[in-house]
């Protein structure tokens, strides 16, 4: 059988960390006077921090100033990690680590591609550190998603061609990145909201052993 490359996203596809960063971001908007919805927060879905807070603040009418932003940021990540630190294995989504092994057990090479600089404290915390053969994160990018940089890393890292690659996805920005990188794009989540994707399934439960065989055989 060969061997394909499956890269998978980390927020809102291995873990549920949305509801952590709705948290942050809303205890940081509201300290500015700026409202904060879950409408909002799935706005900010896949895209980085520095764009994150580009994108309150706007919602806002706010400017600020370079020191004020650098602050901001580092709050932010302070009260998400104080949510990350109380993280453990049973936060992993289902049948993910089900996915993994099974992918692992057909001898498929498994990379992370995150936009998140938290990303390897997170594996680290569910304890999924050692199921990937290469890890990209947001310390690794220059371009956030839907630039493909941090899926086409992914690849060269794994050895494996761009095409020959599949990418579970919960972001729009994410599938419009694996496209873009002429991946095979998996949205995991919403069928209106991912409608760009190859294929959506709403998680892991309904990906089924031979769809993922049949993946490979393409
Ligand atoms: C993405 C999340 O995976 O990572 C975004 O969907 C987040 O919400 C981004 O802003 C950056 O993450 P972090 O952990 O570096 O702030
Ligand atoms: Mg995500």
């Amino acid at each position: 059988m060969k061997t394909r490359g499956f890269i998978f996203d980390l927020d809102g596809v291995i873990v549920d960390t949305a509801k952590y960063h709705f948290l942050a971001w809303k205890k940081l908007a509201n300290s500015i006077g700026v409202d904060f919805s879950e409408e909002q927060n799935e706005q900010l879905k896949g895209v980085s921090r520095v764009k994150s807070l580009e994108k309150i603040l706007s919602w806002g009418n706010k400017t600020i100033s370079e020191k004020e932003f650098t602050d901001l940021m580092t709050s932010k990540n302070d009260d998400y990690l104080v949510h990350v630190n109380k993280m453990d294995e049973n936060e992993i989504l289902p049948d993910v680590t089900k996915t993994l092994d099974f992918l692992s057990s057909t001898n498929q090479s498994i990379a992370l591609g995150s936009a998140s600089k938290n990303a390897r404290l997170i594996l680290n915390k569910v304890n999924l550190m050692n199921k990937f053969h290469a890890i990209v994160d947001g310390t690794n990018v220059s371009k956030a998603k839907p630039d493909p940089e941090v899926f086409l890393i992914a690849a060269k890292e794994l050895k494996i061609t761009p095409e020959e690659c599949i990418v579970f996805e919960d972001s729009v920005a994410g599938i419009q990145a694996a496209n873009e990188a002429n991946m095979i794009s998996i949205g995991i989540g919403d069928t209106a909201t991912l409608h760009e994707a190859d294929y959506v399934f709403r998680d892991f439960t309904e990906i089924s052993e031979n769809f993922l065989k049949e993946l490979k055989k393409k």
